[in-house]
């Protein structure tokens, strides 16, 4: 195939588990080119090279940021290498795709959006569920208001999954459900969880989050690498309609018109409700692959100087909600709010009790 001079050229590196998926994809988007692949693992390079020979390879990350041919690079290490292998890409000039999540923490997030804003370079984080077509379904659904005022949500991702050398399940799956949920609904307010760490100690492998959105709209999202069955699926209860979200179903997204209203009062101090049960509707959804899509926005966002739908600040918002989860599992499932103001303080829960038997949060200092 004829390379063409205006072609992004892209590197991957990290080519353990989902790497090559990057590979892959990179491969067959238009204007881009993957010029080379890096990992510490001869082992992982040798396989790469019998399925794409004309792609270089190399250990040492360093070969990549010297080459002035290289524009972007995609970096699929694990989590605790994020920010200072993403930090050495953008002070090479390199624009960068960092796999979710962004960084660890939320310091080290700004750290890398302010050094990529000085910079002009593209920081993206890679949350391949907000180019999946169910996912951008929903969130159309909700832009027009079809599903009336939302009153709750609850969502499961669990499945008998690897259990991570460097993470905790809050790390390695709620990013999915913290970026779908911040791109359909905006930011909560506060987040509360309780988990427990069944095999591995030390290591939360099962965590139950419950979240505040403003308007009321409440949302319970559960996540395991424990489960006999693996389970993608999420339900959002309007006013209006519900719907059905189901990653592995072959009817991904379903809309019931169905739901309950209150009646006005016929005697004093009698309620009637009023049951809606109506049709069930399944929306045609394109067959498009999210990560090729992803990779695509990457590429056009580096070409285009624009801001790729899965953006750092989405990143960023995403590793608060992390750190907010991980306080409040600290401190006995306390609500924490996530307000950006409270970043370095944020309300630490104090030991008394509510009425309610829950610790109760400190209102931060002003
Ligand atoms: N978007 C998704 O759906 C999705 C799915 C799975 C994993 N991920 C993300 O992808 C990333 C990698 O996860 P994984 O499961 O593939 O991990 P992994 O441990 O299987 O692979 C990581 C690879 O990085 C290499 N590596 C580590 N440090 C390196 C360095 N300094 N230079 C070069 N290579 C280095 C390792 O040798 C290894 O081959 C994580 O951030 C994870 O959260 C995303």
């Amino acid at each position: 195939m004829a390379i063409l001079v205006d072609d992004v050229q892209l590197a991957v590196v990290g080519l353990g588990y989902w790497g090559p998926n990057l590979v892959r994809c990179a491969v067959e988007v238009e204007g881009a080119r993957v010029k080379a692949v890096c990992d510490r693992s001869t082992t992982a390079l040798a396989k790469l090279a019998r399925r794409y020979p004309s792609v270089g390879g190399t250990q040492d990350l360093a070969r990549l940021l010297e080459d002035p041919d290289i524009d972007g690079i995609l970096l699929a290490t694990p989590v605790s290498t994020h920010y200072e292998l993403g930090k050495r890409c953008l002070e090479a000039g390199k624009h960068v795709m960092i796999e979710k999540p962004l960084a660890s923490t939320v310091e080290e997030c700004k750290e890398l959006i302010d050094l990529a804003e000085e910079r002009g370079l593209v920081l993206m984080p890679g949350h391949t569920f907000l180019y999946s077509p169910p996912v951008v379904k929903v969130k159309e659904l909700l832009s027009t208001g079809e599903l009336g005022e939302l009153y709750f949500g609850t969502s499961s991702r669990v499945n008998l999954g690897i259990h991570q050398g460097d993470v905790s399940v809050v790390k390695d799956l709620a990013p999915h459900d913290f970026s779908i949920l911040l791109y359909w609904l905006g930011r909560p307010d506060f987040v509360r969880a309780i988990g427990r760490a069944a095999i591995v100690p030390e290591t939360i492998d099962v965590v139950f989050i419950d979240m505040g959105f403003p308007g009321g709209c409440l949302v319970h999202v559960e996540l395991s690498w424990l489960a006999p069955t693996k389970l993608r699926r999420t339900v959002l209860v309007g006013s209006e309609k519900m719907m059905v979200y189901e990653d592995t179903s072959s009817e991904q997204v379903r809309i019931f018109d169905r739901g309950a209203e209150l009646m006005e009062p016929q005697t004093f101090g009698e309620f009637q409700l009023s049951y809606r049960s109506g049709d069930i509707l399944t929306p045609r959804l394109d067959a498009e692959e999210p990560l090729r899509l992803e990779v695509e926005d990457f590429v056009g966002a580096i070409v285009n100087g624009v801001q790729p739908r899965s953006n750092a600040t989405l990143g960023l918002d995403v590793v608060r909600l992390i750190e907010a989860t991980e306080l409040s599992l600290e401190y006995n499932s306390a609500p924490v709010f996530v307000d950006p103001s409270l970043d370095g303080r944020r309300a630490v829960p104090d030991r008394r009790r509510s009425a309610a038997g829950m610790p109760i949060v400190q209102p931060p200092a002003a």
